[in-house]
């Protein structure tokens, strides 16, 4: 019987991350963060003071990456997330990451993925796919309650702005846009709490499994 795995897509603050981590919790399962892996070349290349927009600085970048070099708080920032979508656009980086990905998966015991490209690209055969989004407006105010949190001065409307082009970007990009698989069940968290979108996803996985 292959592993379980269950894939968790869709946009910024959407409340995908929250409900991955508590499926992950629920079913005693690791969870892959891949947002995480795109913030981390982003903001790498940046230091290194090459250029985001270049697939060679980027693609370069995104091949020395290792799991020991996910732990730093920078990559948690809003200037993380820009950069993360910048270098996402690049087939070099997208490829060079997908081993990472699909090593993640290839555990006996199952996995939740969570991301932009799970169920599509990186793990089409996945048995249980979610597709998470709420409206810019909610999203936005989601996440700027999580930067205040951190100890980011940020406005409202300057995240609503980071959102929209964020989403355009991941939307739009010609490798593996930000899209609902075809077979993905959606979830709109707009007039949800934690407990209830969680509650629907978990209803989701236990009908699949
Ligand atoms: O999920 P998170 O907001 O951390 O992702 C940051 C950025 O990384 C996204 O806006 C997207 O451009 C990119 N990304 C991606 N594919 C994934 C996960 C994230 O392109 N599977």
């Amino acid at each position: 019987k292959p592993p379980f795995i269950i894939t968790v897509d869709g946009p910024a603050a959407s409340g995908k991350g929250t409900i991955a981590n508590r499926l992950g919790a629920l079913y005693g399962v690791p969870v892959l963060d891949s947002g995480l892996l795109y913030r981390a070349v982003g903001v790498l290349t940046r230091r290194a003071g090459k250029d985001l927009d270049s697939e060679q600085d980027a693609g370069g970048v995104a091949m020395t990456l290792t799991a020991a070099m996910l732990d730093d708080p920078e990559f948690r920032t809003r200037g993380a997330g820009e950069c993360a979508s910048r270098v996402a656009v690049h087939s070099a980086v997208r490829l060079a990451l997908r081993e990472l990905q699909l090593a993640f998966a290839r555990t006996p015991q199952g996995a939740v993925l969570d991301g932009r490209d799970m169920g599509t690209v990186i793990c089409p055969e996945a048995p249980a796919k979610l597709y998470v989004t709420a409206t810019p407006e909610v999203r936005a105010e989601r996440r700027w309650k999580q930067l205040k949190g951190q100890g980011e001065e940020v406005s409202l409307a300057d995240v609503l702005e980071d959102i929209r082009r964020r989403d355009e970007r991941d939307g739009s990009r010609a490798d593996s846009p930000m899209v609902a698989a075809a077979d993905a069940v959606l979830l709109d968290t707009t007039e949800m709490t934690i407990e209830q979108a969680t509650d629907a996803a978990r209803r989701t996985v236990e009908a699949a499994r």
